[in-house]
């Protein structure tokens, strides 16, 4: 965050920030595409509301000289996009969060950019925010991004949006532009559930309707944009809602002390008030409330505190404390409406991370029922979600969560979901309502379990999971090996690309999303039958790390074996058992793994078989051994054989 400080040099800080105090607070974003002049717009706020150093203003000066596109005037962007890799791009990249104020209130800006693949940055900008400034060319008009952003905007639960007609001074103030501009605009949010629009016509550069109401725009009567921001009523209905207080951590300073600390997502909280464990119902009343600065009488959103209860309840990091007569849900299944970022689209059946205010946990897209296209709002069938794209899903998630829907509180109805590799944020959701359907269906107790069944056999299940390109030899060292298996009175049993697709999966043909479900019900159909006792052999190419870490994660601890099946694509092609190098080569086939479609190699199998040079029956004897000492437990650390 960073913070511009007023300059009135008669005035201590201290002082300043005590008078900030008793003003209201309105937290706004700006959204636009890259020449929209957002940088300039918000550069031009800071600069009217004359809360800029002085020295920075001699900064700007020299380098609006340097770097400037405006000639021997300030160029207010400059203030504004502080990073030099910025600059030299040319476009703003990431999201930075303004302070000002001005008599009447004070003000937090996102500033966001507008480039069209960061649609990610401004999510994370909005989700906090109580009005949107749109901007627009009014030389361009609406754009496609326009409409994006205001959609999303509308998605993220803004409710006001000031429609900032830019660059009005390109156009000579013509009011017959603003006009037209307006009504495409009304005609589109109209549909958005936005409480109040207002539309301004505004020079950032040249400060038209900014501060003050223009001579040049007589024909508009409206409030200048600082007013407009100064006055709009905004509902600080924050301590009307429920009461929710995710617990960050348990601190334990003595024996007798259990404190749950954590921010006040939202409501109040008094001594002496009921709570209940959200997931687990246990009710408790508070006893404390601590702060650093002493004990409070009560707690209000926002504030960050530690709360003790009269009772010693488990209650645990991902947990919350909640009103008793308003509950969140608590579910493994919900529907919302997902934002996709990422290059790499959103595939049903997937595994990721999933995070909300509370907790973390896996989670899959079960159904996408359909993409929003942002500029008809009409629903679109669809297989994924590609970057930039709105869609509705189901998910499920590996646990049950706590959670509201978004519409009554952004706070605990929305999250993030992050990839499993590379910790990358790939979307963000919206909770829209829980599906109760696996949580009606209890699991059985059953009394004839894995263990007695594997007992039964005299053998330790487990799932040897074969990954490796088309025609690396995969299914000829797993014949092999259970052949070995098999004669030595071990009940196997083997899960074939080729022969699985015949059947349970003949509807899935190799895109990315089918080989997902490919993998996915596959690995479900392994674990069904290492918990009937048996060694289950799995031979697919499974080209991604994602699904066969997902199909580790399955199984019981240490029943997992991947193994690498290496073999070069030269070899490969070269040996064409099939013939389909061949056809995939002159490009009959499509999407054919390792020539048009990605394999990704394991990074950390439990064997690393390199097939050229050595036979087959020796690759599935070394396998055999591994297996063995598993059993006795003398498991060494040979991977790379
Ligand atoms: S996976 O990628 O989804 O795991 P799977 O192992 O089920 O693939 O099926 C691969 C087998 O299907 C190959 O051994 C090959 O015989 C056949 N096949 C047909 N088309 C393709 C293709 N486009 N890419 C890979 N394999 C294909």
């Amino acid at each position: 965050m960073s913070y511009a400080v007023s300059d009135n040099p008669g005035k201590g800080v201290a002082e300043y920030l005590r008078e900030q105090e008793n003003k209201s607070l309105l937290r706004f974003m700006t959204c636009g595409s890259v020449d929209d002049g957002k940088s300039t717009l918000i550069g031009r706020l800071l600069y009217d509301t004359k809360l800029i150093f002085e020295d920075q203003l001699a900064a700007l000066e020299r380098d609006s000289k340097k770097h400037g596109t405006v000639g021997e005037d300030i160029d207010f962007a400059l203030l504004v996009d502080g990073l030099e890799a910025e600059r030299e791009q040319g476009i703003t990249i990431d999201v930075a969060y303004r302070f000002f104020a001005t008599e009447r209130r004070k003000f937090i800006v996102a500033d966001t950019p507008g480039h069209e693949e960061y649609t990610r940055n401004m999510a994370t900008g909005a989700s906090t925010a109580d009005l949107a400034i749109v901007l627009v060319d009014s030389r361009q008009g609406i754009l496609r991004q326009t409409r994006r952003h205001s959609f999303i905007a509308s998605l993220l639960g803004i409710r006001h949006v000031v429609l900032a007609v830019n660059k009005i001074d390109l156009v000579g103030y013509d009011r017959v532009v603003f006009d037209r501009i307006v009504s495409e605009y009304l005609e589109f949010a109209n549909n958005l559930g936005f409480k109040t629009i207002q539309a301004i016509p505004i020079s950032a550069r040249f400060g038209d309707n900014v501060s003050h109401r223009s001579e040049k725009t007589h024909w508009y009567d409206g409030p200048s944009l600082i007013e407009h921001l100064e006055t709009i009523p905004i509902e600080n209905d924050g301590l009307d809602k429920a009461f929710r207080f995710p617990v960050q951590y348990v601190s334990r300073p003595s024996l007798d002390f259990r404190g749950f600390a954590g921010q006040v997502a939202s409501g109040s909280i008094a001594v002496g008030d009921e709570v209940v464990v959200a997931k687990s119902g246990q009710t408790s009343r508070i006893k404390e409330i601590v702060t650093h600065g002493g004990l409070l009488e009560r707690a209000v959103e926002g504030q960050a505190v530690t709360l003790i209860l009269e009772d010693q309840l488990e209650v645990s990091r991902g947990n919350m404390l909640v009103a008793p007569d308003n509950r969140p849900h608590v579910a493994d299944q919900f529907q919302a409406h997902v934002i996709w970022f990422d290059a790499d689209a959103m595939i049903p059946g997937r595994s990721y991370i999933l995070r909300t205010e509370t907790d973390t946990v896996s989670a899959t897209v079960t159904t996408l029922k359909h993409n929003v296209d942002v500029n008809s709002f009409a629903h679109i069938a669809a297989k994924a979600l590609h970057m930039n794209e709105v869609g509705v899903c189901n998910l499920s998630t590996q646990a049950s969560i706590a959670f509201d829907s978004y519409a009554t509180n952004r706070a605990t109805g929305n999250f993030v979901l992050i990839d499993r590799l590379s910790n990358r944020t790939l979307g963000a959701g919206m909770i829209d309502f829980p599906l109760r359907r696996a949580q009606n269906v209890h699991w059985q107790a059953l009394e004839v379990n894995r263990d007695a069944r594997a007992a039964l056999m005299h053998q330790r299940p487990a799932v040897i999971w074969f990954t490796g390109l088309s025609g690396s030899g995969k299914s000829t060292v797993a014949n092999n090996l259970e052949k070995l298996l098999h004669a030595k009175g071990r009940h196997t049993y083997m899960l074939d690309g080729d022969n699985v697709r015949h059947g349970l999966n003949r509807d899935l043909g190799f895109t990315e999303e089918d080989r997902v479900e490919n993998i996915r019900r596959v690995a479900e159909v392994a674990k069904l039958m290492a918990d009937a006792g048996l060694i289950v052999l799995v031979s697919f190419i499974s080209p991604f790390r994602s699904e066969r870490r997902f199909a580790r994660e399955l199984m019981n601890e240490g029943d997992f074996l991947e193994v690498y099946v290496d073999t070069p694509l030269e070899e490969c092609a070269h040996r064409d058992p099939k013939g389909l190098y061949k056809r995939a080569l002159s490009g009959e086939i499509r999407n054919f793994t390792g020539i048009d479609s990605p394999y990704e190699p394991p990074e950390n199998p439990d064997l690393h078989l390199k097939t050229v040079g050595t036979e087959p029956h020796e690759l599935a004897a070394r396998i055999e051994s591994l297996l063995e000492r598993r059993i006795h437990g003398t498991e060494s650390d040979d991977r790379d054989i």
